[in-house]
């Protein structure tokens, strides 16, 4: 007969060799993770910003059902909110383990930007105090290889060009929080919670030569432009381009000038989803802002009226959990792009054909 003595101090050896394993900080590299091959066309687009690492993540399973050929992540990757850079490695790594999310990692190519979550400080900018080392968990997180250009220089910013010839699609990630000024609060109450910085700027010079040069030197047929905040709504309270009047015209007079070919906006941060539009003066196209957040929690009882912003497409404003998808259309020249917005069940909240 066995000893139950034995029996009891292998049950607790087991139990306690579990806990030293779970114990164990996961790393990207114990998830499988499939590389980023920028030589495949690209088709579908997905993207989508602000996920509660302690949340439950049930969207995941309809973005892997969706089999998207890229997931891009605008922000918010996780709610770190920590100058520990302790505290944010242990939040990565808390994401890397949710069982839905390495789903994704196993099967569709994943990039991204982050927002000022997932930087460290709640509408951060580049005073933060352990932007380097934040930037080096994010870059580790989404597994970008070791000799890529974001790791040799200052700031997150990122280029992609993805498919060959006339199917070519450049993706810009801008990072505006490493090289962001500051912003004042506004204590008059004036509807605003920030007073317009007039003069400062978001993307800092060495990222506005890069983007310069980006679109300057670029035969892509599709050019995806994201970053965390959005970049064409004006009214509302929160963070966003128009908050600093210089940035964001130079941003439109960059597109003036470079022209690119179907240069297209996604951003996040909101909780909320809706697509703006602007007429610039130099685009034979209207230059879209596609929003899409959150993915673990967004802003439920949203109201139009709460939420004025003269560049909304059709007037559709979502406050459900949501992603994105880009759908791109290869058999007409130039290449037509349909955005969608798409809730918990995969259910399509809105659709847009983006050019006629
Ligand atoms: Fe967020």
């Amino acid at each position: 007969m066995i000893d139950i003595r034995i029996i009891i101090a292998a049950i607790l050896l087991g139990l306690l060799g579990c806990k030293t394993e779970s114990d164990q900080p996961l790393s990207v590299n114990s998830v499988n993770v499939i590389s980023v091959d920028t030589s495949k066309t690209l088709s579908r687009i997905a993207f989508g910003s602000c996920s509660d690492e302690d949340e439950p993540q049930p969207i995941w399973k309809y973005i892997v059902s969706n089999e998207a050929d890229l997931w891009i992540w605008l922000g918010d990757m996780i709610y770190g909110d920590s100058d520990n850079p302790k505290v944010l490695e242990e939040k990565y790594n808390e994401q890397l383990a949710n069982l839905e999310y390495q789903k994704l990692l196993s099967s569709t190519a994943v990039i991204g930007i982050w927002d000022d979550h997932d930087y460290g400080e709640n509408d951060g900018d580049k005073n933060f105090a352990i932007k380097k080392e934040s930037k080096e968990l994010m870059v580790n997180f989404l597994n970008i290889d070791k000799d890529a250009d974001v790791r040799k220089r200052e700031g997150a910013y990122q280029s992609y060009t993805f498919g060959e010839g006339e199917k070519k699609v450049k993706i810009l990630l801008l990072d505006g929080r490493y090289f962001r000024d500051e912003l004042k609060n506004n204590i008059v109450r004036s509807g605003q919670r920030y007073h317009k910085n007039e003069a400062g700027d978001i993307l800092g010079e060495a990222q506005w030569k890069w983007l310069e040069n980006e679109l300057s030197n670029s035969d892509a047929a599709i050019h995806i432009i994201g970053c965390g905040i959005q970049f064409v709504p004006v009214e509302h309270n929160y963070e966003k381009w128009a908050n600093f009047p210089m940035a964001h015209q130079r941003l439109y007079n960059l597109l003036n000038q470079t022209q690119p070919s179907r240069a297209i906006l996604i951003s996040g941060d909101r909780h909320i989803a809706e697509i703006s539009s602007i007429q610039l003066d130099s685009l034979d196209y209207p230059l879209y802002d596609i929003t899409s957040s959150g993915l673990t929690h967004s802003y439920e009882k949203v109201d139009q009226n709460g939420e004025p912003n003269q560049y909304r497409v059709n007037n559709i404003l979502s406050g459900q959990k949501n992603f994105a998808q880009l759908e791109i259309d290869w058999s007409v020249v130039p290449p037509n792009v349909k955005a969608e917005i798409r809730g918990l069940g995969n259910h399509i909240i809105y659709e847009h054909q983006l050019y006629k």
